[in-house]
């Protein structure tokens, strides 16, 4: 029984992170991927581009070269973040073409 709870359980947590995931993905690809494309006005970025420390503060710090706020609210913005610090170049999973060069 303790098993069969544990077991529907990571079930649950699977499905969740697969979805968190796939939402964040999704929204940098649409939010940055509009002018960061190949063709576009900026050049293609993408998480392991940089290492999550760096990603972290980028924003943070106004290192952006341009305003986004009126394409990226601040919410939408810190989704972001994380999409791009959980796929770093220094994480785990680095992610290096999800807007393809
Ligand atoms: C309104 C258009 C626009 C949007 C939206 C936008 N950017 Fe940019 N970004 C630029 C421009 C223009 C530059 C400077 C030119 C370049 O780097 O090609 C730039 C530069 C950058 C750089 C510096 C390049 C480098 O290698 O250090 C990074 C990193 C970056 N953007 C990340 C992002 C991320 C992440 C998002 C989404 C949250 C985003 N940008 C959304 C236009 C945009």
């Amino acid at each position: 029984m303790k098993g069969r709870l544990i077991g529907i359980l990571t079930c649950a947590s699977v499905l969740l992170s697969t979805a968190v995931f796939a939402a964040d993905s999704a929204m940098f690809i649409t939010k940055c991927g509009g002018c960061h494309k190949k063709g576009g006005e900026a050049a293609p970025v993408n998480p392991a581009d940089k290492a999550g420390v760096v990603w972290d503060k980028f924003f943070k710090r106004d290192r952006h070269p341009v305003n986004i706020a009126g394409t990226v609210t601040a919410g939408d913005l810190e989704n972001v973040v994380q999409y791009l610090v959980a796929h770093a170049a220094d994480s785990d999973q680095p992610e290096a073409a999800a807007i393809p060069k």
